[in-house]
């Protein structure tokens, strides 16, 4: 059975912006693909692993080529299941607004968590192979302002870093919906969240 998993970093629940349009894609998704099952990952009420200095240890022992052992291995039990949970997943589906240009901490936090070598990534002869490859992923965003023009567009740290981040992994198909600006305007704010909504339906639709 194909699986989908979204990964919510936003905390405002039925407040975000960026939920409403994912709430769009998902009904749009789920009505052609009735199959498929979907995985919620809130990254504000679930418990993402700390990385402890022991954590960061056993980083360094999978990049040696070794692998864990002991303690070292049980104190990466929360990671491995965070990083399984990834990995059954055929479609990622990331609802994150943007904060500070970029993403919302909670979300790197969860990256730091799960690209890891051995499992997202290794080193070869050639350079780095990503892992995760042939997964699908769309990222719906929100954001305050507008990054459209060269100069708005040096602002936006959001877009290249989950580009960068996920096709070092090896993800390369990846669509982002994007609903902006959404705080500059009650009207231009309504426009723009149903034009990403429409935008949404339509890409689930030909998924
Ligand atoms: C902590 C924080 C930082 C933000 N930083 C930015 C920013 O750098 N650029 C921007 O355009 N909007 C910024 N915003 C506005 C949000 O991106 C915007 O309101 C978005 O629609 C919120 O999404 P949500 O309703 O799904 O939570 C910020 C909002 C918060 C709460």
């Amino acid at each position: 059975m194909s699986r989908l998993l979204h990964i919510i970093a936003s905390p405002r629940e039925e407040e975000s912006r960026t939920l409403q349009v994912s709430e769009v894609f998902l009904k749009s998704f789920l009505e052609k693909h009735p199959n498929w099952t979907v995985d919620s990952l809130n990254l504000m009420k679930e418990e993402i692993p700390d990385l402890s200095m022991k954590r960061v240890d056993g980083k360094y022992v999978l990049i040696e080529g070794k692998d864990l052992f002991g303690d070292l291995k049980e104190s990466w039990e929360d990671i491995l299941a965070q990083i399984n949970r990834f990995l059954s997943a055929d479609l990622i589906l990331i609802s994150t607004p943007m904060w500070n240009f970029h993403i919302p901490y909670m979300l790197k936090h969860y990256i730091d968590v799960i690209v890891q070598p051995k499992y997202l990534f290794q080193y070869t002869e050639t350079g780095v192979e990503g892992l995760a490859k042939g997964k699908k992923m769309v990222v719906i965003t929100s954001r305050g302002g507008q990054y459209v023009s060269k100069e708005e567009l040096s602002f936006d740290f959001q877009e290249p870093y989950l580009r960068t981040i996920f096709g070092f992994v090896g993800i390369k198909d990846i669509t982002f919906i994007k609903a902006e600006p959404m705080d500059m305007g009650i009207d231009v704010q309504k426009q723009k969240l149903q034009e990403a909504k429409t935008l949404a339906m339509q890409i689930a639709g030909q998924m």
